[in-house]
């Protein structure tokens, strides 16, 4: 994988900050399991932690501990709970005491990486450069310059470049406000350094909290080489804090999406009004029309066409594919050339072979529909295996429930279904049957036959009408 660099790190043991409550959310959710394109913030910077593979992941939890565990279960995470948050320091000194009585064995040696749970853009091309460059370091720090630095804390160096200290937005002096050069909140540090600083952290600020970004005070004063890292893209390392900023950073986010995929091929008619929720992988000259949203892993051939307000959740899409207006897609697999909608909702186990045809007001759900096929009208297919060339009638209903279990219909190739029809599974029709108009097929209909099975239409000559009564 590109952005899994050999980095494994045999002394690397990975923290990731995630107690506080996030009072500026105004939220129950913790803040942490608030979503970015579709995942929460949380399970973002897990599986940044993971590529890296750590000795270990700890995460500090305190506000809604069992709530974010259970959001997020992971196997190779231990959890640290932090009862009272007070501060980033204290945090990440509950993590370190698990870690040195833990079964890990640290030695004073392995490094420790500090993440936060709300920096959600975080990835491995971020971290390698300050993982890798800090090496011969007692301390790395990650910055990023901003536009507007407000609330962050503040990196002051000296005349040579060097870093002084990281000053909290609240604690600073009017012209260290004028610094653009904030802190992410990133930092690697030798686990003895840490253990020997942490202990020295005092509230003595405008938070009284123990601040962890205080430790550069102390490296700076043993003389312990720092390492900074200047990130050039604020996006990837910016941390949340309310839901504004989580707003703005989605439409960011979104737009570099949408930019990809139209410089890897695909046209896309307005970037703003489209939304990648997972991944997409895409052939070239696709064209996705407004209001789009992708979920999940979506796969597109080339050549296919996503009308508009469509939503496409896991699904494989092949070439010359088109998706017409306000369809809904769950789980399914389209073969080149096929068609649906508009309004068609196909939902998981669906299975469309090449150049069938779905039209408007189509419910399908774990079917298979042959090559050719057209369900155009008004239909509800589910636990169906069609053949080939199959034309079924408008109002077609496949009854596959009886109250209690799910059944099978199986059509063969060429079956003609006329319309209102229902097929009461299980049931099979052979390859070339035509089931007449209205009809509901209870029985097994052999190839080549035809099967009726409504009330023959009776007629009286000369009917009256009854008439409303006066009263
Ligand atoms: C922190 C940094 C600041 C930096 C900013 C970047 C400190 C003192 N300040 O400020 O320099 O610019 O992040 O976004 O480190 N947390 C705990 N336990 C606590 C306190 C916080 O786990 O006792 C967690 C929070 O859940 C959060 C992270 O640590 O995930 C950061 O805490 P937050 O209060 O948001 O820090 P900032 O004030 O943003
Ligand atoms: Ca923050």
């Amino acid at each position: 994988m590109l952005d899994r660099p050999n980095l494994r790190d045999s002394k690397l043991h990975v923290v990731i900050l995630a107690a506080g409550k996030g009072t500026r959310m105004q939220s129950k959710l913790p803040k942490v399991l608030h979503s970015l394109a579709g995942r929460s913030m949380l399970a973002r910077v897990l599986d940044v932690a993971e590529r890296l593979n750590p000795v270990s992941i700890r995460v500090v939890v305190g506000f809604e501990a069992a709530v974010i565990q259970t959001a997020c279960p992971m196997p190779h995470v231990t959890w640290v709970m932090q009862a009272q948050q007070s501060g980033t320091g204290h945090a990440v000194a509950c993590a370190v005491a698990d870690l040195q009585h833990s079964a890990d064995t640290p030695s004073s040696d392995d490094r420790v990486l500090v993440l936060y749970g709300d920096v959600p853009l975080l990835s491995v091309p971020v971290l390698a450069p300050l993982i890798l460059a800090s090496q011969e370091s007692a301390l790395g720090i990650l910055s990023t310059r901003v536009d507007d630095p407000a609330g962050y804390g503040r990196i002051i160096r000296d005349a040579a470049g060097n870093m002084l200290a990281i000053r909290e937005h609240r604690d600073a002096l009017p012209d260290e406000l004028l610094i653009h050069e904030i802190n992410t909140g990133i930092l690697i540090a030798r686990l003895g350094d840490l253990c020997a600083w942490l202990p020295q952290l005092a509230p003595h600020n405008a938070q009284g909290e123990l601040y962890l970004t205080d430790i550069v005070g102390l490296a700076r004063a043993e003389n312990k080489a720092i390492t900074t890292r200047i990130e050039p893209d604020p996006l990837l390392v910016t941390g949340i804090n309310d839901r504004w900023a989580l707003a703005e950073m989605e439409r960011a986010w979104q737009l570099r999406q949408a930019q990809s995929l139209a410089l890897s091929g695909t046209t896309i008619v307005d970037p703003s009004r489209l939304d990648i929720r997972g991944e997409v992988i895409s052939g070239v000259d696709n064209l996705i029309d407004v209001n789009v949203v992708l979920e999940g892993r979506v796969t597109l051939g080339n050549a296919v066409i996503i009308e508009p307000n469509c939503v496409l959740r896991n699904v494989t899409l092949g070439d010359g594919v088109r998706v017409r207006a306000f369809s809904h897609l769950d789980g399914a697999e389209l073969a080149s050339g096929v068609e649906v909608g508009p309004f068609a909702r196909l939902r998981p186990g669906t299975h469309l072979a090449a150049n069938s045809r779905v039209g408007n007001f189509v419910e399908i759900k774990a079917s298979h529909i042959g090559a050719g096929s057209k369900i155009n009208h008004l239909s509800y297919v589910g636990d169906t295996t069609m053949g080939a060339d199959c034309n079924i009638g408008a109002g077609t209903i496949t009854c596959n429930y009886d109250g209690a279990n799910k059944h099978h219909t199986e059509l063969g190739d060429s079956v003609f279904v006329g319309s209102g029809s229902q097929l009461v599974a299980p049931v099979r029709v052979g390859d070339g049957a035509t089931i007449g108009a209205g009809s509901t097929i209870t029985h097994d209909v052999p190839a080549g036959h035809l099967a009726v099975a409504r009330v023959r239409q009776t007629m009286r000559a000369g009917w009256q009408r009854p008439k409303k009564t006066v009263k």
